[in-house]
């Protein structure tokens, strides 16, 4: 797994994959070949992606639901609290746990359980799920994970379902750890053949982050261009990170 951190340590290696579980347990994140600590968790917004309320309220999104990496739980606390069925799992136990007790405190239902992505062991309903979200959960996986995960996927969905994926650009390993190509071309095929992509737009994903928050954190690697909108804010000040937005269709 991976996810927000400078792309490359000073020998021009990969940095190692981000554990989650370390980070939900309130442990501080270490940030760069010099070991910057933050205890921020950049994608907490303790509010729904707002990509995610804009595709609900486009009706882009039809019960059952299966949220994938679904963190802290809000995007499915969001969609139940619309009246969909929810299922959502992390592989991160403690975000899991988080998750039931916003649930349990809200009064939503919500089926949060621990699973990994590639493996999908215990995730089913009845009929299949319509709609799947991943929110920032698919640039965590390096590119045989992630054939593996968009192939187990069709075997607990409806057909015709909905897959909605949010994912980092390419331009963001100017500052980030990437483990696999995020351009159009590499994205687009790993989708297996029964999936067909629908909708593939640059957007942007909202995070927790101020501007001084994602400098600080995630200073430019010397030698790699950065795109001209990687870093904006919106109107509260948040960075907005570019990411693509996805929309495919199973057979
Ligand atoms: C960047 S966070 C996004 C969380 C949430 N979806 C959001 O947008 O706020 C990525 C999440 O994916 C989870 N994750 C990463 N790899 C996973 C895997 N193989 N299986 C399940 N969850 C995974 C992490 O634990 C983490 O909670």
């Amino acid at each position: 797994m991976a996810d927000l951190h400078p792309a490359r340590d000073q020998s021009g290696g990969r940095e190692p994959a981000m554990d989650f579980e370390a980070v939900y347990q309130g442990r501080q994140i270490a940030y760069g070949a010099d070991d910057r600590r933050s205890d921020l968790i950049p994608w907490r917004l303790d509010a729904p992606q707002p990509l995610v309320v804009e595709l609900e309220a486009a009706g882009e999104i039809a019960g059952p639901v299966l949220e994938c990496g679904c963190g802290l739980g809000d995007n499915a606390l969001f969609l139940a609290g619309r009246g969909h069925e929810v299922t959502a799992f992390d592989a991160a136990p403690s975000a899991i746990e988080r998750s039931r007790a916003k649930a349990a405190a809200a009064g939503t239902p919500v089926t949060f359980t621990v699973a990994d992505a590639t493996e999908l062991r215990g995730i089913a309903v009845p009929g299949g799920f319509r709609t799947v979200v991943d929110s920032a959960m698919l640039h965590c996986l390096d590119a045989d994970q992630r054939r593996t995960y968009l192939a187990g996927l069709r075997r607990v969905c409806a057909p015709g379902a909905k897959l909605h994926v949010l994912c980092f650009r390419g331009e963001l390993a100017a500052r980030l750890v990437v483990l696999a190509d995020m351009d159009e071309r590499s994205l687009r095929e790993a989708f297996p053949d029964e999936w067909t992509i629908r909708r593939m737009a640059p957007r942007h994903y909202t995070t927790g982050l101020t501007r001084q928050e994602w400098q600080k954190l995630t200073p430019a690697v010397p030698g790699v261009p950065e795109s001209d909108d990687t870093v904006t804010v919106d109107q509260h000040g948040r960075v907005l990170l570019p990411f693509w937005q996805i929309t495919a269709e199973l057979a």
